[in-house]
């Protein structure tokens, strides 16, 4: 009993630290839940979120359409029409036929996109900070039934045809005491913010295709990736090479909702099996179809990646004047890695401000951290608003 108690003033304390007064002083209408009555409360309005794309709410429209699919009844795990209508959409954006896949999560669209294209013996290639290896809490290799992910180093979060050409030849086919090649997995856009050019996709799949391997791109920002490079949905995928997709969408504005997408549609073979196994196959799928239809309609998500986009060059135009503050890489997308003054990172969490401390990952041999510096990782989203960018910036230099 006292153990209960114990607990629930520490969760109530810790909601409190986490929710605006007008939640607090609705807590002294239910005192026992003071600070958790989930249904008052608002994401804090007075956080200043550089941290994630994922702390960003959902895109109103893709709210609406949710709503809007509530109406009447429809046929579960996936056989409603707004899931084949989602399909058809994303097989017109990328101008094939192809099989899609939706699921709720990034993990699980990547570790089950990995595990159709690498057996458990399999290797299976990426950038050493890439979010299959190191934030996925070992997805790929469980669903994969054991694969081994290597990781390849390169500067600004990408992937150098050298480093494939030097893994393949570490992990020669045929070889029964190591691994297989069996995928490389490219993330567009990168750990970094930056973003692969089509001819740099085109050379590694070539490569990869030439060993025996076949290509997954992790699209966690595919639309923030599109809009810089200003090409095709098409044009960067299975054009360049790329045999599956896992098409990201939550972190640019639906609720939780990705594709996977098989451009080489035997490799989809298994997959309706893997993702029942694996508790993806939603029974109220209708619901991650009407976000992905949404979501697309009209250019909607191209609009919010644009602006998402744009904030993050706002902010790296205005940081680029804050004397002490240095941009080792312009950003390309939705993301920026300034160096600033270590001195300034307290009075920037004190005024509300969300970010990451990135520890000087993706800088290149010369660019290393003084010991009095630190690296950020801001990330904009399309919420990110012109004055939030300029309140960072004006204590950042006020710092
Ligand atoms: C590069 C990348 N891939 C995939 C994901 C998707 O992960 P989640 O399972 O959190 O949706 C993320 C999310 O942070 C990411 O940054």
């Amino acid at each position: 009993m006292r153990h209960k108690r114990e607990l629930l003033i520490v969760a109530k304390s810790w909601a409190e630290t986490r929710t605006p007064l007008s939640n607090r002083l609705n807590g002294l209408l239910w005192p026992r839940y003071a600070g958790i009555a989930p249904f008052l409360m608002t994401g804090d309005k007075s956080l200043m979120n550089f941290a994630s794309d994922n702390a960003t709410g959902a895109s109103p429209k893709v709210l609406k359409a949710i709503t809007e699919a509530n109406e009447g009844a429809a046929l579960p795990y996936g056989s409603d029409p707004w899931s084949a209508r989602a399909t058809a959409a994303l097989a017109a954006i990328f101008e094939r036929d192809c099989e899609v896949f939706l699921v709720a999560s990034g993990t699980a669209a990547n570790a089950l996109a990995l595990a159709s294209i690498s057996p458990p013996w399999g290797a299976i290639f990426c950038h050493a900070d890439a979010h299959v290896a190191d934030d996925e809490c070992g997805a790929p290799e469980f669903y994969s039934g054991g694969a081994k992910l290597v990781g390849i180093q390169g500067t600004r979060g990408k992937i150098p045809m050298q480093g494939l050409a030097a893994a393949l030849k570490a992990y020669p086919r045929g070889l029964v005491k190591q691994v297989q090649p069996s995928a490389l997995s490219l993330t567009q856009a990168t750990e970094a913010g930056t973003v692969y050019s089509l001819d740099e996709i085109r050379d590694l799949c070539e490569g990869a295709h030439a060993a025996g391997v076949r290509v997954h791109m992790d699209g966690a920002r595919f639309a923030n990736a599109l809009v810089a490079l200003g090409c095709s949905p098409a044009e960067m995928t299975w054009k360049a090479g790329v045999d599956v997709l896992s098409f990201g969408a939550t972190k640019n504005g639906t609720l939780f909702c990705e594709a996977v997408v098989f451009f080489d549609r035997a490799l989809a073979a298994d997959f309706a099996f893997r993702r029942k196994r694996a508790g993806h196959t939603l029974s109220k799928g209708r619901y991650l179809g009407a976000q992905m239809l949404a979501y697309l309609d009209g250019g909607h998500w191209l609009d919010l990646a644009t602006h998402a986009n744009a904030m993050a060059k706002r902010l790296a135009d205005r940081l680029g004047h804050v004397p002490g503050v240095r941009l080792p890489w312009a950003p390309q997308i939705n993301e920026v890695f300034p160096v600033i003054p270590r001195r300034a990172e307290a009075p920037l969490r004190a005024a509300g401000a969300r970010f990451y401390d990135w520890g000087g990952r993706g800088l290149a041999p010369g660019e290393d951290l003084a010991a009095d510096e630190m690296q950020l990782r801001l990330v904009t989203s399309f919420m990110t608003t012109q004055a939030e960018i300029d309140d960072l910036v004006r204590i950042l230099a006020a710092a």
